[in-house]
Parts: structure tokens; C-alpha cells; sequence
């Protein structure tokens, strides 16, 4: 679990990462703010290998809310390439996730009005969500189906986002094509009724996904890696199964996916995914047979003996740490270190 994993000639120093997870803590001009400086970066003291940005929107209308990240424009690039420098001076690999949110967008912060299921009203800001096909999630707004222009420009702001993303000084970006979002919504037969070519089989369901992993992988630098966050199963009869998760991974590979990051749930509302600790370990690893990418699984990752194990001993290239270091910075730094007094940063020996 302390060894590091090369990837693309990216030495990460471990398999511990952090997972991205929203702040809803940014201005409506998408900037990071100190919370994100000091939120991120103690992570990366605490130890992560990769500290991951939350989804991070590729345009305004991206977003899941108001107060999200951005990086379609030149000052936020400015305020990334602070937070991405930072970051690498505190021992981590600087990631960023990068995210539409097609029909959950313009949602309330959680702890905001009636929270995440709660959309912007018009005149306070919301604006009209675009998906797929005109099928909301739970209480949000009905979204507009999109226009084959709209996903060609989803194919283009996402090349952009990336372009700034190295700009920005980051060494990875993780596309998000799981838990609801925009690319998961093409994916899955629950969300998208088109007849066109973006609809109906899986070929055609995962035409936009796989455009965006080529646009992504080809604008951002061949020596950085690119992932994707995808998901095994939408746990819902006529969602996506394993079985077409695995054609996805395996074309993923084929447009140079260097990992995947495995979830599972969330596209919608009356199928919340079983609460069952690891839940995606065995999954990520029938991805990895099955695609030849290497993976790490995310969810209920939380309980350090739990990790170890499965690092040790699946199949698993790398874990995924989410609401465990949002309780504790060091959670990474625990499980690696000896307990000596030399694991912690010197500033803080004489605490110890
Ligand atoms: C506050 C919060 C914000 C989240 N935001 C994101 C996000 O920005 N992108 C994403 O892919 N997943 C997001 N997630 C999901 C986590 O990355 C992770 O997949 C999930 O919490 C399960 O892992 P865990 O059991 O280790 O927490 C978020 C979760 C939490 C708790």
C-alpha cells in the first residue's frame, strides 16, 4: 500500500487517494477559495498519494450548484495553478475531476433550502439543466434534451477544461462519467430515450462518453494521465449492468484511459446503492480483467484494516478515500506510517 505506482511516467507515492468531493465552497465565479487551500492541502500533508479536486465544471452551466468549481476561464486557471502547486509542495500528485452535470444541475448547496434535492429558483439564479432526453431527477427541473450541438460543445468544453487543467499545473484529470452526471445519463438506458446516434444501444449510449475520453486524452499532454470515474452498475432492473460496464472499460482502453475509477449508483433517486462496506472492490476487479486498465474502487473504503486488506490482497491498483478523510486529514498518513515520530511532518515532532 506505501509502494508508489507509475503511471505514464507519473510516479504516484502511494495507493492511498483522496476522492473528489464537492465543497459547494466557491463564489459564483467558480474560483477556489482558502477553504479550498486549506481543505486540500491538508490532505496532502495528511499523506494521500493523489489529492483529487472535486468535480470541477468544464462551463456555467455545468455546475451542480452555485457555489462549485470551475475552470472554463483564465481566472480560475490562475487560482488552480496556486491550489495544484500546493498541493505537489505537500508530498501529493495534483488531480483534478472534471464534470457536467446534465439533469442535476442548479441544485441548492446541501445545507442550503431544501438541500441537494432542491432546485435554484429562476430568479434567484438557477438556470435550466440540459440531459439526454426531458427526464428529471427526483425534485429537480425538467431538463432540456439536448441538441447535437449541445453535445458537440460538451465534446469541446470538456478539451478546453482539460487544456486548462494542465494549464492550471495539474498531473491528472479524471473525467466524471458516474453517480447521475451527465455522461453517466448517456450512458444508461434509465436516462436516455433518444433515437438518434447517442441513443438506444450501447454503442450509441456510449458515443458521447468515449467522444470525450478521445478529446480529453488527445488535448491533455501525453505524459499525464487521464481517468474515469465510471460505474459498474446503476443497481436498478434496465440500468446498466456489469456486463456493459465491461464493454465500456474496454473501450475506454482503446481511446487510452490510463484508469478507472470504479463507483456505482446515484442516476437515480429510488435506487440508492446497498450499504455495504468495499462495494465496489469485486467490481473494479472484473473491470480490470476485463479491460486491462488498472482501477481503483471507491465507496465504504473507510475502515483502515479494510484497506489494507484489500490492497493486499484483491486486484486493486489503488484505492479511492472519500468521507473518511473529510473526518481526518491524516487518514492516509496513519495507515502508511510506522507510528514513529519521522512519519509526521517536523514541524509538528515537538507534539509528539
Ligand atoms: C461531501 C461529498 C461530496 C462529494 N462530491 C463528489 C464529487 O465532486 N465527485 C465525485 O465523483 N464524487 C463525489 N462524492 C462521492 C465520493 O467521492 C465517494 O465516491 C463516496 O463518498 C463514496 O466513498 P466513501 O464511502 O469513501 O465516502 C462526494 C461525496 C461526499 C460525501
Amino acid at each position: 500500500m506505501a509502494r508508489p505506482l507509475t503511471i505514464r511516467g507519473l510516479e504516484i507515492p502511494n495507493r492511498i487517494w483522496m476522492s473528489p468531493m464537492c465543497q459547494y465552497s466557491a463564489g459564483r465565479d467558480g474560483v477556489p477559495t482558502n477553504w479550498h487551500m486549506v481543505h486540500y492541502i491538508s490532505r496532502a500533508i495528511g499523506g494521500s498519494g493523489i489529492v483529487m479536486v472535486e468535480s470541477t465544471a468544464i462551463g456555467p452551466r455545468h455546475r451542480t450548484t452555485a457555489g462549485d468549481l470551475g475552470i472554463w476561464n483564465g481566472q480560475q486557471v490562475e487560482a488552480h495553478f496556486k491550489l495544484s502547486a500546493d498541493i505537489r509542495g505537500a508530498g501529493a500528485v495534483a488531480a483534478i475531476q472534471l464534470q457536467s452535470a446534465g439533469r442535476k444541475s442548479s441544485h441548492q448547496v446541501p445545507w442550503l433550502g431544501g438541500g441537494q434535492n432542491s432546485p435554484i429558483a429562476m430568479d434567484e439564479g438557477g438556470w435550466t439543466p440540459m440531459a439526454p432526453s426531458a427526464k428529471r431527477f427526483g425534485n429537480l427541473m425538467v431538463p432540456a434534451e439536448m441538441t447535437v450541438r449541445d453535445i458537440d460543445e460538451v465534446v469541446e468544453d470538456f478539451a478546453h477544461a482539460a487544456s486548462n487543467a494542465h494549464e492550471a499545473g495539474y498531473d491528472v484529470v479524471e473525467i466524471h462519467a458516474a453517480h447521475g452526471y451527465l455522461l453517466h445519463q448517456f450512458l444508461s438506458p434509465i436516462s436516455n430515450h433518444r433515437v438518434d446516434d447517442y441513443g438506444g444501444s450501447m454503442e450509441n449510449r456510449m458515443r458521447l462518453p468515449l467522444r470525450v475520453a478521445r478529446a480529453v486524452r488527445d488535448t491533455f499532454p501525453q505524459h499525464k494521465p487521464v481517468f474515469v470515474r465510471m460505474t459498474a452498475t446503476d443497481w436498478i432492473d434496465g440500468g446498466i449492468t456489469l456486463d456493459e460496464a465491461s464493454v465500456f472499460a474496454r473501450s475506454l482502453a482503446a481511446a487510452g484511459i490510463d484508469l478507472l475509477d470504479v463507483t456505482s449508483g446515484a442516476l437515480s433517486i429510488d435506487a440508492p446503492p446497498p450499504n455495504r462496506q468495499a462495494l465496489n472492490v469485486e467490481f473494479a476487479q472484473t473491470l480490470r480483467a476485463e479491460s486491462g486498465v488498472p482501477v481503483a474502487p471507491v465507496g465504504q473504503l473507510s475502515d483502515p484494516a479494510l484497506v489494507g486488506t484489500v490492497l493486499e490482497q484483491s486486484t486493486v491498483d489503488a484505492v479511492m478515500v472519500g468521507r473518511a478523510l473529510l473526518r481526518d486529514p491524516y487518514f492516509a498518513l496513519r495507515l502508511l506510517g510506522d507510528g514513529s515520530k519521522a512519519q509526521w511532518p517536523r514541524q509538528y515532532h515537538r507534539a509528539l
